[in-house]
């Protein structure tokens, strides 16, 4: 619904636009035509477009309403107060003031319109203005996209108008002192031409030069530290209670924030990451890496407080690697971020990962570093975490179902494994089954099970508590997110299917790994907001918070580092221009997340998990959520809390790692910790 209104929104300001262009450039015509009769037809086609526009208007004051009224005044607020206002501003002038002299012009017939009225300034300008508006109109909700204070662009876009307007009245003073003049003489199709070629030279060079400046400003420095972001939150009015700047003389390096991890590890692992052949199970191959050749990578199992020592070592020909315990609230110093909580490890090298799993459940790791191209490769794999008692070797029916998209030169391949089409498993009926479904994409994954009731057990490692049996429901998994699907193991076959792909992979459970898949009704969608019981939580939508910033996520067209593109925006911003959470240790943090954008945004923060308050405003009310990674589709606005207890300096990014990639990326800091690492293409470390 989101998507379809915001379209018609963005296209009838340029429709608006085309419209106030063509009308504008019709009535400072007028006075040129040669004889009354031709400027009075003139007058009265520019009435006709007059009455074009009014529709358009009409319509764009619609399409605002329907923004406000279907996803909220957040989404309506750049309309209302910055783009309207320029608009009308325009409009209504040339509705009020030139319409009736153009009118008088269109009808009059005795002795017939002079060339002074159709020249009349009161008669060309507004006109001309409402065209200007137009174009500034789209240009606000296409380009600017003005996130808040909204003063600031109204206050710009209101000048500019004045300003060109100004200047196009003493254009028009002039051109009617000449052609009123006892000798006016029509300038020639000649000097039309080479002036209209003229201004548009000019405008053209304007462009080009804006656009030439707009990128160079987009390039990012060979060299940068992540906690400098342009803009801080702390800084920012209004933003947090603590305001200053978040530098400390008493300042922690995070290379210090390691947690306890001396003794003896309770269990191993070493992964070396090197180039692979893809081999799916349709036949077709790509080119990957992987971890110790395996696709993806081994599943690291552990119990929870389990001390974990993991040997990375890089056997890549020319490119670093890092490990990031996706959803696994590690110390800081084990977050393995390139350039920001570590190197990179380059070819050749290795770096130890010591921590203890703080908490069960399914999660994932993969490489942070050129995390896009890296991940899409198959540098990951899963990681799961068992309570402190339970084996560690899966028991049968448990398991992980890894999904990810292998680019073969065929094609794209959505994969369960490396296996696009159904894979088969035998399981005893009674079995109690756990699908651990985790999703490694940019996209997000839509899956239901056909055949058998189930449960949403767990949403990124977090049990739900007192799921309900589900029936043909579809679940979404975020991209980079996890839902635990549970069952009891039926007699005839169950099949766990992708929805939204006609050729997809899937998984045929059944007590003898034959038998025909059942078919897949997809019905309605689920909704954590409102599934399980309430248990307590250590706090909720009523406590007090110490910083509770808003972030609208948006995308346009813009540059970042050099590139063009229809790219991702947080507050109307791309890294490192995004703004930066500063926290202090203890302190409980909200935040607002608002989608205006034309695609979901799976927002993940490291180190913590958040606790969903609401969605559109209507309260959680099921059992707690609490997520790592929260998909936030275009229209929706979600409140999340989360407890500042893991000091260190973390991503906070947007997990369609194409769009963290262009600069969906902003960190969260505690103050008072530094980090020694840099950033850039001049450096070793780029963590997208
Ligand atoms: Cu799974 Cu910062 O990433
Ligand atoms: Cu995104």
């Amino acid at each position: 619904m989101y998507e379809t209104v915001v379209n018609l929104d963005e296209g009838l300001s340029a429709l608006a636009m085309i419209a106030w262009l063509v009308t504008g450039y019709r009535v400072a015509r007028i006075a040129f035509r040669p004889d009354e009769r031709r400027r009075r037809r003139s007058a009265r086609i520019v009435l006709g477009l007059l009455g074009v526009d009014a529709l358009l208007l009409a319509a764009k004051l619609g399409s605002v309403g329907l923004l406000w009224g279907s996803a909220g005044w957040s989404f309506a607020q750049n309309r209302v107060l910055v783009e309207l206002p320029v608009l009308l501003a325009g409009v209504l002038a040339a509705f009020g003031l030139a319409a009736p002299r153009l009118w008088r012009v269109a009808r009059q017939h005795d002795p017939g319109p002079d060339r002074g009225a159709a020249a009349d300034p009161r008669l060309v300008v507004p006109v001309q203005a409402a065209a200007v508006a137009a174009v500034l109109a789209f240009w606000i909700v296409f380009v600017t996209r003005p996130v808040p204070p909204y003063w600031l662009p109204a206050l710009v876009f209101g000048g500019l108008l004045v300003v060109v307007v100004t200047e196009l009245w003493l254009r028009q003073r002039r051109r009617l002192a000449r052609l009123t003049r006892p000798e006016a003489r029509l300038p020639g199709p000649g000097r039309r031409v080479l002036r209209a070629a003229g201004v548009l030279v000019a405008l053209v060079a304007a462009a080009v030069g804006g656009l030439v400046v707009a990128a160079q400003a987009s390039v990012l420095p060979d060299e940068y530290t992540m906690m400098s972001h342009a803009r801080t939150m702390a800084n920012a009015a209004g933003m947090s209670h603590h305001g200053g700047h978040p530098q400390h003389s008493d300042g922690v390096d995070l290379t210090s924030l390691t947690g306890a991890v001396d003794g003896t590890p309770d269990r191993r692992f070493t992964l070396t990451a090197a180039p692979a052949a893809v081999q799916l199970a349709s036949g077709e191959t790509a080119e990957g890496w992987a971890f110790n050749g395996q696709l993806p990578g081994p599943e690291l199992r552990m119990r929870q407080g389990e001390l974990v020592e993991v040997t990375l070592v890089n056997a890549l020909p020319d490119t670093g690697v890092t490990l990031h315990w996706h959803g696994v609230d590690v110390p800081n110093a084990q977050d393995g971020v390139a350039g920001l909580t570590q190197d990179a490890i380059s070819p050749g090298g290795r770096h130890v990962y010591r921590f203890r799993a703080p908490d069960v459940g399914s999660y994932w790791y993969h490489s942070h570093q050129l995390s896009d191209e890296q991940v899409r490769k198959g540098l990951f794999g899963a990681l799961v975490v068992l309570p402190p008692a339970a084996p560690v070797a899966a028991e049968p029916g448990d398991r992980m179902v890894v999904a990810h998209t292998w680019n073969t030169p065929a094609g794209k391949r959505k994969s369960f494994g490396t296996d696009p089409s159904m894979q088969r498993q035998a399981v005893a009926p009674g079995t109690p089954v756990r699908l651990r479904v985790l999703n490694t994409d940019n996209g997000t994954l839509s899956v239901t099970l056909a055949g058998t009731p189930f449960r949403v057990a767990a949403i990124d490692g977090g049990e739900v508590s007192g799921p309900t049996d589900l029936v043909d429901t579809v679940i979404r998994v975020a991209a980079g997110g996890r839902d635990d699907l549970t069952f009891t193991m039926q007699d005839h076959p169950v099949l766990l299917a992708g929805v939204g792909f006609d050729v997809g992979p899937a998984l045929l459970l059944s007590p003898d790994g034959g038998g025909d898949p059942p078919p897949v009704r997809a019905g309605t969608e689920f909704d954590p907001l409102h599934y399980g019981n309430p248990t307590p939580t250590p706090f909720d939508a009523t406590s007090p918070v110490d910083s509770d910033p808003a972030f609208v996520l948006d995308d346009g067209p813009r540059f970042f580092d050099g590139q063009f593109g229809f790219h991702t925006t947080i507050n109307g911003a791309s890294f490192p221009d995004t703004p930066m959470q500063m926290v202090r240790e203890g302190d409980l943090v909200r935040n607002t997340f608002v989608n205006r954008s034309h695609s979901p945004h799976p927002m993940h923060l490291h180190g913590h998990h958040a606790l969903v308050l609401s969605r559109d405003g209507v309260p959680a009310s099921g059992s707690p959520w609490w997520v790592d990674t929260l998909e936030v589709r275009p229209g929706e606005t979600y409140v999340i809390a989360f407890q500042a207890d893991n000091p260190g300096l973390w991503m906070d990014h947007c997990h369609n790692l194409s769009h963290a990639a262009t600069g969906m990326t902003m960190h969260l800091g505690y103050e008072g910790v530094t980090t020694p690492f840099v950033a850039g293409r001049g450096t070793a470390n780029q963590p997208e």
